[in-house]
């Protein structure tokens, strides 16, 4: 195989804070250690598809430790296997595989390989390509903590500090008004996000995707604490959460995404279950994209500095089609390929789930 001479850069699907720093770390020690020539892919797998590649310069990477989002931007809408190159005449979406056309523009730009930034479908976009023969490395990312393989994505602590914060708001406000709050997270269909921001912030009650809630469970406890002289309830619920034996509340579908499903909304349903069944006011707040947003907690600056570095060391010694990981405090790596099309959820032995029970946090099923 040729040595490297110049690599390409990309960050895909949702955003996150600490997208730059991996991108800095990756910039510098490509040029720094390994003399390599770097170029940035536009908005992820898309600038593939439609040939937007730019040089990266130790400029480009030059104080952007600290800001949130992605010089490069990123779309989590370009699958290159299955990408909508129009519409049919109901308006419905039509696809194509158009991976060759991201084989010649990653031959005409003469990249030696690929770093890709991105979470599960950014890696099963990787694997396609892989599979066709080009060399990357993938670097996870996503505040939903929720690749394979991995003990923690950057990303995923700042957003639990950005939910903590909303939620010692929101305590505020419901010990003064004695209401029943509800504060959304996102995660898609893991639990991690609201049980960490959860336990952080001294949540009443935390319902999670992995364990489905119980309403009367809920309710009786909401009632059960009023019954004690606390006056108030705070329930932290992420956007997967669902009934036993129910469904996940949909925002929107999103058909020419890869994960065209949007959660978000059961908050509200729940706010009014609970005021209708016990009488006690409720409210509900969903935090959304602000959970995305803005600058990285030291702890994620310092895992995307580490991850950025590790994903060039793959690189420079020939370690292709890997994942960097963290397991058990190592940085490491595996395959990309089993990564691809997975999903990391909370296990139900967790030890932060028989921590918070302990301490009497209502998981909604008991
Ligand atoms: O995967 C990250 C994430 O923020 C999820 O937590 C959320 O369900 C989804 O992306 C929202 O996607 P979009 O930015 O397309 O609304």
């Amino acid at each position: 195989m040729s040595a490297l001479q110049r690599i390409g850069v990309l960050t895909g699907g949702g955003d996150c804070p600490g997208l730059n720093a991996v991108i800095r770390a990756v910039v510098k020690t490509a040029i720094f250690e390994y003399g390599l020539e770097v170029v940035g892919v536009r908005d992820g797998f898309l600038g593939l598809i439609e040939n937007r590649i730019e040089p990266l310069t130790l400029q480009d990477a030059s104080n952007i430790l600290t800001r949130g989002g992605t010089i490069l931007g990123t779309s989590n809408k370009a699958n290159p296997k299955r990408f909508k190159v129009g519409e049919d005449a109901s308006g419905g979406p039509i696809f194509e595989d158009v991976t060759d056309r991201v084989l010649a523009n990653i031959e005409q730009a003469g990249l030696d390989a690929l770093v890709c930034i991105g979470g599960d479908g950014t890696m099963t976009c990787a694997q396609g390509i892989i599979e066709r023969g080009v060399r990357c490395v993938g670097v996870p990312k996503t505040i939903d903590n929720d690749l394979m393989h991995t003990d923690v994505t950057f990303g995923f602590h700042t957003a639990v500090q950005t939910a903590c914060e909303a939620l010692d708001r929101i305590h505020t406000t419901a010990s003064s008004h004695h209401r029943v709050m509800l504060v959304e997270t996102m995660g898609r269909n893991a639990g991690w996000l609201a049980l960490y921001a959860g336990a952080a912030s001294g949540a009443d009650v935390i319902l999670i995707p992995e364990i489905p809630y119980d309403l009367d469970v809920v309710c009786n406890y909401c009632l059960g604490r009023n019954g004690k002289g606390k006056s108030f309830t705070i329930i932290t619920v992420s956007e997967g959460a669902k009934p036993i034996g129910g469904e996940v509340v949909v925002d929107q579908v999103i058909p020419d995404s890869p994960d065209p499903i949007r959660l978000g909304g059961v908050s509200e349903v729940l706010a009014d279950q609970i005021s209708e069944r016990t009488g006690l006011e409720t409210r509900a707040t969903i935090l959304g994209h602000v959970q995305r947003g803005g600058s990285p907690v030291a702890y994620d600056r310092v895992l995307a500095t580490r991850f950025g570095h590790k994903a060039m060391e793959l690189l420079g010694g020939g370690e292709f089609n890997r994942m960097v990981v963290h397991e058990r405090g190592q940085i490491t790596s595996v395959p990309i390929s089993e990564v691809a099309d997975q999903q990391r959820l909370v296990p139900l032995d967790h030890p932060l789930l028989a921590a918070v029970r302990a301490i009497g946090v209502c998981m909604g099923n008991r």
